[in-house]
Formats: C-alpha cells, structure tokens, sequence
C-alpha cells in the first residue's frame, strides 16, 4: 500500500519536471503541440511471458506494458505525439524511437540527448514524425540485456491515404537464447559474442510467440511488415510457394521489387514491407523459410491458408509504389565526402585470435576509423566529424572486417548508391544498412537535423564494444 502511494507521489513530482525539461528543450513546438498531440503511455517492466508455448513455462522477461512486443503504437503521418515513458525497472533507460528524423532531444540516448530514466521516473517523448512507415522503439540504455530481455515494439506511421491491401500486418521478429526451461540464458556480453556474430539466440519468435501458423485467406493481398527486432541474428526470408514484393526498406517506400533470389534480406534492427498476393492453395500450409546462416536453415512460421475458397478470382491490379516521405534529395554533385572503416573482431579462420586494428582503445573489440566507443551512448562523446547543417554528405562505410555489421545512423534516412561500386537499383533508403563482409557501401543524404548523431552497428554486441561513433550536424 505504501509503496503504491510513495510511487505515485515520485511520479507526480517528477512529471513537474520532465515538462519544464521538455519546454526548455523546445519552447515553441512544445507549448504549440500539447493540444493536439496523440498520448501514448509506455510503462517499462518486467513480466513473466508465454514465449515459447506449453508445455513450456512462461519466460520471465523486460518489456513494455507487460507484453513482448511491446503495444503497437500507430500514429498518422504528420500527427504530433506525446508519450511518456514510466520506468518500472530497477535500472536507468530510455526509449530511442528508430527511423524517425525527430528532434535531437527526444532521441533518446541517454547522456548525449536527455539524462537516463531513473528507476521509478518518467519521460515524455515529443515529436511529429516526418514520414509514413514503418519504425520501431528500443531501449538505449544496457542495451544488450534491456533489448535482448524483451524491451521493444513497432511504431507505424500511417500514410494519409491508406494503401489498398485487404490486411496489413506486423510480424515483429525477436532472437532469444533460452535455457532448457525457457528461461533467458545469462552470459550477456561475452567476449566471444562480442568478438564474434554477436549474442544469436536459439529462439525465434514471431509478435512475441514461437509460431507454427500465420493465418491467410487465398486471394487476398497483404502489406507485411517485417521487423528485425534482434539483438544480433541477420534473417533471410523465403516465402515457400510466394513471391514477395519489397515495397519499402527501413519505412521509406522504393521501387516496388522482388528481392534477390526471392530472399528478403534483414539485419537487425531492419524493417521491410513486403507485399504478398496470397496465391496458394486454400488449406495448404507454406513455410517461411530462415536460411541466411549456411547450414542452419529454419522454419520461422508457415501461412496457413483457410479453405474457404479464393477471396477473389483474379489477383489486385494496380501499382504496388507507395507514395514518397518528404526526405531532402542529396545533392550529389556538390556533395562532400568521408570514409568510415569498420575495424576489429576476430579475424581470419577458426583458432585465430588477433584483433583486427591497431590503436583501438583498451578493452574494446571494434573500431571506426581507429577509434572505439563503448556502451549505449554517454556523456562526453567527441564526434568524429562536423557536418554543416543543409550539405549534403557520401559517406563511404568500409567494412575492413570479417563479420557482417548493419550500420546506423540516428536522426536521417540515407540514400543507398552503391555496394563495392555497383550502383544499388530501385531508389532504396535506410537508416540501417547491411554490410557483409569486405563490402564497401555508399550512402548519401542532407544533414539537415542539427545535433550530435549516433551511427553505431545495431549488432548490439558490437555497438557497445566499439562499433559506434558520433556525427555533429551543426
Ligand atoms: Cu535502433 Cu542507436 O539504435
Ligand atoms: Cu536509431
Ligand atoms: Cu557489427
């Protein structure tokens, strides 16, 4: 009884001041927002979780309102919001709400954008998300466990005119390394994770359960939204029987097109929407297939088609292009250009231990350019390049190791133009960008969102080993 009422009274108290911090972030959105802003509440807990089904016990994990994922937040394109975040835990966080160009201070990196959420308090987020798609929200504070525990959930901006399907649907895909009785395994951030593919887990789960079936009925279209919302497992997907349409990477829109060799390719922290024309047979079953580590393919789910006979005869015409988010166009023939070179790990063959690079800091594993920063984000972080606010920027990521990094950056989308020099078709964007070993990627955008950006490998092992750096826009 008394500790519900003494945390009442620390909410209140401190809800006093999350808003004059807020208001004195940004005096004139704030105060011009509050009236319209969709509210959302996010509480950050621990739960016990029906992860992998019966006869199994529940998993005890992290998460939001009690469940994993955490709710869905759907806002509409160009809709102020506000949530406010209570910290249940018995730990600092913060919420980093990825994808979205927002304002620097509701980034949610705690010490380099707001102080971290102490345990019993709350934050309010603000921001009017710029563009429709589809995006994610995750801690950034002990990252490796507040993810790898469960902490995480999809935020879908609607476009204004909704996109003709008959369903539109999240599959947010988590990896977890569970012991014999379901439990979570300890060993988070082990060296060899680090060192190596990072902490890949035993255990997919579709929208927080082991899945058998996805239900579908014959006929019918389906937009797909398939987040990567794992601490380190990379996902090919195969459609058995289907032939998906990737229609937007990272939630901005590209050329509507058919994934090399019917695979759709997700890093963590990834999204593709993919459009499915549900042409199989009523009451067959077709398996989703995981195979991107050699020899170790697995069945993620299947689609489980109805009997009822086909929703309609023919299948929709009509383009599949989604309309384009209002991002700024590089201006490439007046651009300027940096190299960031990916550095560490193990290198070579199995049994050889030499880390890649020299004059990395003490105790990391990882580099860029050098240079290794550690953690989550904090205090006192130096950028390693200042940006002019409005250029435009070739960055040129060169993966000098021997693992695969999805690289990202806070803040801005990026234009995807070339991988090891071949021009990358179908106009794709990203804010994540999947570099396989030994590849060099050209990305190019506007630094038009001023503030001190992290770009850091979403392989969470790596970020805070080393594999992470910040950008000034200014
Ligand atoms: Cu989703 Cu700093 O990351
Ligand atoms: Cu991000
Ligand atoms: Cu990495």
């Amino acid at each position: 009884m008394s500790a519900v009422a003494s945390s009442a009274i620390t909410r209140r108290s401190f809800l006093v001041g999350a808003a004059s911090a807020t208001m004195a972030a940004s005096p004139p959105r704030a105060a011009e927002s509050s009236g319209r802003a969709r509210e959302f509440r996010l509480v950050a807990t621990t739960a016990r979780w029906p992860l992998v089904g019966a006869p199994h016990p529940h998993t005890d994990v992290w998460c939001y309102a009690g469940r994993v994922p955490g709710p869905q937040i759907r806002v509409r394109q160009g809709e102020p919001v506000r949530i406010t975040v209570e910290n249940k835990l018995q730990q600092d966080t913060t919420v980093h709400w990825h994808g979205i160009r927002l304002p620097f201070a509701m980034d949610g990196v705690p010490g380099l954008t707001q102080p971290p959420i102490r345990a019993g308090e709350s934050f309010t987020y603000e921001f009017t998300p710029p563009d429709a798609g589809t995006f994610w929200y995750h801690p950034h504070a002990n990252s490796l466990q507040q993810l790898g525990r469960g902490m995480g959930g999809a935020l879908i901006v609607e476009e204004p005119e909704p996109v003709p399907v008959d369903r539109d649907i999240l599959w947010l895909l988590s990896d977890w390394r569970l012991t014999s009785d379901a439990q979570i395994a300890s060993g988070f951030g082990n060296p060899m994770d680090a060192a190596m593919s990072g902490r890949v887990g035993n255990t997919v789960t579709v929208n927080g359960a082991v899945s058998t079936d996805e239900p579908v009925w014959a006929g019918e279209r389906v937009r797909l939204r398939v987040v990567n919302g794992a601490l380190a497992r990379i996902m090919a997907l195969r459609f058995e029987g289907h032939r998906p349409v990737v229609v937007a990477i990272d939630g901005q829109p590209c050329d509507p097109h058919e994934p090399d060799g019917g695979r759709v390719l997700l890093g963590p922290a990834m999204r593709v929407d993919v459009v499915l024309d549900m042409q199989g047979e009523p009451g067959r079953r077709y398996r989703v297939v995981d195979d991107f580590y050699d020899g170790l393919p697995y069945w993620l789910t299947q689609l489980a088609y109805d009997k009822q006979s086909p929703v309609r005869a023919h299948s929709l015409e009509g383009s599949l292009a989604l309309p384009r988010n209002p991002l700024p166009e590089p201006d490439l023939a007046n651009a300027d250009r940096h190299v960031l070179t990916l550095q560490g790990g193990m290198m070579g063959g199995a049994g050889t231990s030499g880390m890649g690079t020299q004059g990395m800091s003490h105790g990391a594993t990882w580099a860029i350019n050098g240079t290794s920063m550690t953690g989550d984000g904090h205090a006192g972080m130096a950028p390693l390049l200042t940006l002019q606010l409005g250029r435009t920027y070739i960055l040129t990521v060169r993966n000098d190791t021997a693992f695969w990094h999805p690289v990202h950056f806070h803040g801005h989308s990026f234009r995807v133009l070339n991988r090891n020099g071949s021009p990358v078709p179908y106009r794709q964007w990203a804010d994540t960008v999947l570099l396989p070993p030994r590849q060099t990627v050209d990305v190019a955008f506007v630094a038009d969102n001023p503030g001190d950006w992290m770009l850091h490998c979403h392989v969470t092992d790596h970020q805070v080993s080393g594999l992470m750096t910040v950008l000034r826009v200014a």
